[in-house]
C-alpha cells in the first residue's frame, strides 16, 4: 500500500482519535451509542496500526494510549488541596426540614421570612469518591478519598476509565480554570456488575459482593491492565480546588459546566426551590431506586449558590450545606440456620448467624451480626428461627426481629460458649462488659486475626499475605506474634506449598518495606482495642513513639484531642499487660521503626522545614488540630505566639489580634487557601525564603497544649475557637 503524505497521515489520526473519543463519550457518558461495537472496534484498529506504523504520530492523550503498560509498584499519596468531606444523614421528612432550618439559619436567613435557600438534589451512587485533576484542560492526575485529606494516586488505574475524558471538551465563551479538580464517583452499573462477576466465577471462582466491592477491588489494582478489563464510570458531582479562574457560582452551573467538560454530571440532577420540593424528589428516587442501572443509597441535596454553601460553612468534616436523605433499609426475611462463634483479633468472641441465603436489594446475603449474646437473648433468636433481616448501606446485614409466628416448637436456643472455639480455653465475660473474650494470648485463631488486620492495606500494608497464607503460618507455628513475621525463615517460606521463591522473594520485600511505615500506622497495626486510624494519627502526633505512649497517663492519653475516655482507656491499659510490652519491644528489635521519624511522606514535603506557623481564627476546611498536625508532618513548627522569625501567620474567620501583630512585624498573613497550597508542597511561598530562620536559631516551640481551644456548639462544631 502506498504511503499517504504525512500531513494527510496526521490529519487521518486526529480524525480517528476524535471519532473514537466522541463514541466513548456517547456510548460511557450520553449513555447513547452512535455506532456498533464492531464500527467502534474497526476504528479503534485502524487507529492503534497506524500509531504502530508510525510511532510519532503516538500521542499521550490518544484513546489508544489509556491503558499504561507496566503495572505500578504501590500507590504514591496524593494531599488533596481541600479536604473530600463526607455528608450528615436525614432519614425522614423532618429530619430533612430541621436540616434545611439549620442551614438557613446560618446562612443568616430571616426566620419570620419565607427561606432564600436554593437547593440541588442529586442520586447518591453507591461506589467511591475521587478527585480528578486537570491542568490546562488534561487530565494530570487522580486521587482516592483516601482519609479525606490524603488518598491514593490511581491516575493510571483512573486513566482507564473510558467515562474519563483525557482532554477537556472546548467550552466556548467560558473561561475554564486552569487547574479544575473534578469531583465524583467511580462505580459500575448493576448489569455490568453482574456480568463480570459471571466472567469472574470462571476465571477463578472469585467474585464480588456487590457492585460497590467490584468498583473498588477494580480501582485498586496495581496493574491498570486489570483496572482496564472491569467496567467501570465515573459520574461527577462538583468541583474541588481551582487556579487560574473561579469555578461558576452555583452548583446547579457547575453541574452544566462539567457536562460541557465532557463528564455525565449528575444527570438527574434537580433545582428545587423549597423544601417540599427537595422532599418530592427524594420520594421520587426511593420509589425508582431499583429501576436505575446502578445502586444508589440515597439522594444528596445540596444548597445551590456557592457563596450562601461558604457563609453555611461546615462542622468537622461535613458540610452543613449538604445533606444526603438515606432510604430506609430493605428488608426480608429468612431463616437462622445456624448460630456461630468467630474470635475477634482481641479475643471477643462474636456470634453470628448463618441464614438461609436470601437476596436483599441485589445482594446474596448469608449471615448476619448478632454483636453479642445479650443481643441474642433480647431479640430471643434461636436457631431455625425465622427472622426479619434488613441490610442499610454498607452496615454488615442485620436481624431486626423473630418472626414468633413461625416457629413450630424445634427451634434450639443459643447457648453461650463457654470455651474458646478455637483454643478450648475457658471463657470470660467481665461483670459489665457486653462481649465475652477468649483470654488466652496465644488463641490461634485471634492470631490469625491480628496477623490480618497488622498486613492490611491501611495498617503495614503487607502484600502477599492472604488470609490462607496466614492461617498456614500459624498452622505451622512459623508465627507466635506479629514480630515473627519480621524473623520469618525464608527459606521454609519458599518452600512452602502452592508459594515458591518468587512469591516468598514478594513477601519478604513486601514485609521489609513495611518496618519504615509511619509511627500512626504502626499504632493502628497493634489492633489496640477501639484505636482506628484517626487515633492512631493523633496519638502519634502528640506522643511521637510507642515507647513515649506506652509511658504516658490515661489522662495524659486523654487529653489529646479527639481521644475519648474509652479510647484513652484502652491504650493505657494496652501497654499495661507486660506481653504487648514485650510485642513492642520485639518489634523494635527485630527492626520496625517505633518512633516517628522523618519518612518518605516527610520527605516529599519537607520544604516546610524549619518554618514557623502561627494560626490564628476559624478555619473553613480543617479544624485546629488537622491544620497543626499537618504542618508539623511537612516538617514545620507551630507556635502560639508572633515573632518575627515566624514564617506565616494563618488568619481563619474571625482572627484574633496576631494578624495586627503579624503585620506590624511584617510577617506574610496568608489564607487557608494558601495554607492547604503550601502543605500540598504546590506553592513554595515566595516569603518562606525570606523568613528562613538562621542557622543556629532556636527553634520555634512547637508545643501546643491539647486541649486549649473549646467546641462551641453548634457555631463552631468541634472546630476550635478563636483565639
Ligand atoms: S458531595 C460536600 N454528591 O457520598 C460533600 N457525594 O457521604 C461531599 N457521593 O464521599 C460529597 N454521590 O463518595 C456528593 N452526588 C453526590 C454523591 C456523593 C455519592 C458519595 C461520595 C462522598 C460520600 C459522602
Amino acid at each position: 500500500m502506498a504511503e499517504a503524505p504525512p500531513g494527510e497521515l496526521q490529519r487521518r489520526v486526529d480524525d480517528l482519535r476524535r471519532t473514537v473519543d466522541r463514541l466513548n463519550f456517547e456510548y460511557f457518558v450520553l449513555d447513547q451509542p452512535s455506532a456498533t461495537d464492531d464500527e467502534y472496534d474497526r476504528l479503534v484498529r485502524e487507529l492503534r496500526a497506524l500509531e504502530a506504523d508510525h510511532p510519532e504520530l503516538v500521542d499521550p492523550d490518544s484513546p489508544t494510549q489509556r491503558v499504561g503498560a507496566t503495572p505500578q509498584g504501590g500507590f504514591a499519596e496524593v494531599v488533596h488541596p481541600r479536604p473530600m468531606l463526607s455528608l450528615s444523614n436525614v432519614y425522614s421528612e423532618d429530619e430533612l426540614r430541621a436540616w434545611a432550618a439549620r442551614a438557613a439559619r446560618f446562612a443568616g436567613d430571616d426566620p419570620d421570612a419565607p427561606s432564600s435557600l436554593r437547593f440541588v438534589t442529586e442520586a447518591k451512587v453507591d461506589g467511591l469518591a475521587v478527585a480528578l485533576t486537570y491542568v490546562d484542560g488534561r487530565f494530570d492526575h487522580g486521587a482516592t478519598r483516601g482519609d479525606g485529606l490524603d488518598g491514593d494516586d490511581i491516575t493510571a488505574n483512573l486513566r482507564t476509565i473510558r467515562s474519563i475524558p483525557l482532554r477537556l471538551h472546548e467550552v466556548v465563551g467560558t473561561t475554564v480554570p486552569r487547574v479544575l479538580e473534578v469531583r465524583g464517583e467511580i462505580y459500575m452499573r448493576k448489569a455490568d456488575f453482574a456480568a463480570l462477576n459471571a466472567r469472574l466465577e470462571g476465571e477463578s471462582g472469585k467474585t464480588f459482593m456487590n457492585p460497590r466491592n467490584a468498583a473498588a477491588g477494580s480501582l485498586r489494582q496495581k496493574d491498570a491492565r486489570v483496572t482496564a478489563s472491569r467496567p467501570l464510570r465515573l459520574v461527577t458531582y462538583g468541583i474541588g480546588h481551582t487556579e487560574g479562574g473561579s469555578p461558576p457560582p452555583s452548583h446547579w452551573q457547575a453541574l452544566a459546566l462539567l457536562r460541557d467538560l465532557g463528564f455525565d454530571a449528575s444527570p438527574d440532577a434537580r433545582r428545587c426551590a423549597t423544601v417540599a420540593e427537595v422532599w418530592e424528589q427524594c420520594r421520587a428516587w426511593q420509589e425508582r431506586r431499583h429501576e436505575v442501572p446502578f445502586e444508589i443509597d440515597g439522594v444528596v441535596v445540596k444548597v445551590d449558590d456557592l457563596r450562601t454553601q461558604e457563609e453555611i460553612g461546615y462542622v468537622a468534616r461535613e458540610p452543613r450545606w449538604a445533606t444526603a436523605y438515606k432510604f430506609p433499609a430493605i428488608q426480608t426475611t429468612t431463616v437462622v440456620e445456624d448460630i456461630v462463634v468467630n474470635v475477634g483479633r482481641t479475643g471477643s468472641l462474636n456470634p453470628l448467624a448463618r441464614l438461609r441465603p436470601v437476596a436483599i436489594g441485589g445482594v446474596t446475603v448469608s449471615r448476619a451480626t448478632l454483636h453479642n449474646e445479650d443481643e441474642v437473648a433480647r431479640k430471643d433468636i434461636r436457631i431455625g428461627d425465622t427472622v426479619v433481616v434488613q441490610r442499610a448501606g454498607d452496615v454488615i446485614p442485620q436481624i431486626v426481629k423473630v418472626i414468633e409466628e413461625r416457629r413450630t416448637g424445634s427451634e434450639v436456643p443459643w447457648v453461650p460458649p463457654a470455651v474458646c472455639p478455637s483454643c478450648g480455653t475457658p471463657s470470660h465475660r467481665e461483670p459489665g462488659e457486653a462481649m465475652r473474650y477468649c483470654p488466652n494470648a496465644a488463641c490461634p485463631d485471634q492470631l490469625r486475626q491480628r496477623i490480618q488486620h497488622f498486613v492490611s492495606r491501611n495498617a503495614m500494608d503487607i502484600a502477599g499475605l492472604g488470609e490462607k497464607l496466614a492461617d498456614r503460618f500459624v498452622d505451622l507455628e512459623m508465627v507466635a506474634d506479629v514480630a515473627d513475621l519480621y524473623t520469618l525463615d525464608w527459606e521454609r517460606v519458599a518452600g512452602l506449598e502452592r508459594l515458591g521463591e518468587k512469591s516468598a522473594a514478594n513477601l519478604r520485600a513486601s514485609v521489609e518495606a513495611s518496618k519504615t511505615r509511619p509511627l500512626a500506622r504502626l499504632i493502628f497495626a497493634l489492633g489496640i482495642r477501639h484505636v482506628g486510624e484517626k487515633a492512631g494519627r493523633l496519638l502519634a502526633d502528640r506522643f511521637g513513639s510507642l515507647d513515649a505512649i506506652g509511658l504516658a497517663s490515661t489522662e495524659e492519653i486523654a487529653a489529646v484531642r479527639g481521644i475519648g475516655g474509652i479510647v484513652a482507656d484502652s491504650v493505657h491499659q494496652f501497654f499495661q499487660e507486660s506481653r504487648n510490652r514485650d510485642l513492642v519491644a520485639k518489634l523494635s528489635r527485630v527492626g520496625v521503626r517505633t518512633v516517628e521519624e522523618a519518612g518518605p511522606r516527610d520527605a516529599a514535603t519537607g520544604h516546610l522545614k524549619g518554618k514557623s506557623f502561627v494560626l490564628t481564627g476559624r478555619l473553613a476546611n480543617l479544624t485546629r488540630p488537622e491544620a497543626e498536625a499537618r504542618l508539623r508532618q511537612a516538617g514545620a513548627a507551630v507556635s502560639g505566639s508572633v515573632s518575627k522569625k515566624t514564617a506565616f501567620v494563618v488568619a481563619g474567620d474571625e482572627p484574633g489580634s496576631k494578624v495586627e501583630r503579624a503585620e506590624a512585624l511584617k510577617v506574610p498573613v496568608i489564607d487557608e487557601a494558601r495554607l492547604l497550597a503550601l502543605l500540598a508542597g504546590r506553592d513554595v511561598g515566595e516569603a518562606i525564603t525570606e523568613t528562613t530562620a538562621e542557622p543556629g536559631d532556636p527553634p520555634h516551640t512547637a508545643e501546643t497544649p491539647s486541649g486549649t481551644g473549646t467546641a462551641v456548639g453548634d457555631g463552631g462544631g468541634n472546630r476550635d475557637a478563636a483565639d
